[in-house]
């Protein structure tokens, strides 16, 4: 294994501190001006200014200093500049345009989930109290930044420089292959890179406890009148995860998420689950087991996408 954590991300907005006090608001902290934390990770999302939204930097983590001599090797081949020393590595995503960063060590481990007390028939596991989700009142706590999906129409090029190049692995694929679901730890996926009108930020997703986070999550930012709702709750059928996603006061979509597919005995899921022809609305390869079945128009192609266009045509990307 080479690449094993997605540390953190940045994002670059037109009002980054608009967007840094949202989420003081729904259940991260504040580390330093603009880095926003966990109570576990105290750095997953940092925020700057840019005159259009967008992934601007992806932070990685790799097992050790032959890891980062390996990726520099196939970066060099495949034509993709690199600067590195024995513990970090930097270069620029070449269909996207973000910065890339990999680090030697691992992502700081996360405390388990205190889990809710649920009844069932002939389970009476929370007797003579209402429900946790009943009583609570703040948003819930944000465990970490999971992962984030990138739309392009450069598919096979993008899809191959994170397989390929930089190493992650392939849990699954949709859509005759077009759609990649990847991963660098355990989670069914950190990243999912999918057809798009043009190479941005689709959205990022923010994991929290439970299903019940997720509701409470989500509601909780719909008081924020800046928010609104996308598509959910439901579960998707590809990672298994419970989902809701929201476009945030910047404009950006964002997931709250809960319960994904784990992926721990590797061969094991390549050779009994990984399949890279899933077709289909209907069944595993569609967008959910329950909820919600097809998502808008906007969840592929939001309405800010032209200023998306002007922005990177005006930095120079295609
Ligand atoms: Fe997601």
């Amino acid at each position: 294994m080479a690449l094993n954590g997605l540390l953190d991300i940045q994002i670059s907005v037109p009002n980054p501190q608009e967007l840094f006090e949202f989420w003081l608001q729904h259940g991260m902290n504040a580390t330093a001006d603009g880095v926003l934390g966990t109570p576990d990770r105290p750095v997953q999302m940092n925020l700057a200014e840019a005159p259009y939204r967008h992934l601007s930097s992806m932070h990685l983590s790799c097992e050790n200093e032959s890891d980062i001599a390996a990726i520099a090797k196939r970066l060099t081949d495949a034509g993709v500049t690199s600067t590195f020393d024995s513990t970090t590595l930097r270069c620029v995503d070449p269909i996207f345009g973000h910065a890339i960063v990999i680090d030697v060590g691992s992502p700081h481990p996360l405390t388990p989930t205190q889990s809710r007390a649920f009844n069932g028939p002939g389970q009476q596991n929370r007797i003579d109290t209402r429900a946790d989700a009943v009583l609570h009142t703040e948003s819930p706590i944000v465990r970490r930044i999971g992962h984030v999906v990138l739309g392009t129409p450069h598919l096979v090029e993008a899809t191959d420089f994170y397989l390929n190049v930089l190493g992650y692995r392939v849990s699954d694929q949709i859509m005759k292959g077009f759609a990649t679901f990847m991963r660098v730890e355990s989670d069914h996926h950190n990243l999912m890179i999918q057809p798009g009108p043009t190479s941005y930020l689709n959205h990022y997703a923010v994991e929290v406890d439970d299903i019940d986070a997720v509701g409470l999550a989500g509601t909780s930012a719909l008081k924020d009148e800046r928010v609104s709702s996308i598509i959910g709750v439901g579960r998707h059928n590809l990672g298994a995860n419970v989902f809701w996603y929201l476009r945030d006061p910047s404009g950006n979509m964002f997931e709250f998420f809960s319960d994904m597919d784990q992926i721990i005995d590797e061969k094991g899921w390549d050779r009994d689950h990984c399949r890279l022809d899933w077709e289909g609305e209907d069944g595993p390869a569609g967008f959910s087991v329950w909820g919600p079945k097809d998502p808008p128009e906007e969840f592929f192609a939001p309405s800010d996408i032209p200023a998306i266009v002007a922005g990177r045509q005006a930095s120079g990307l295609k």
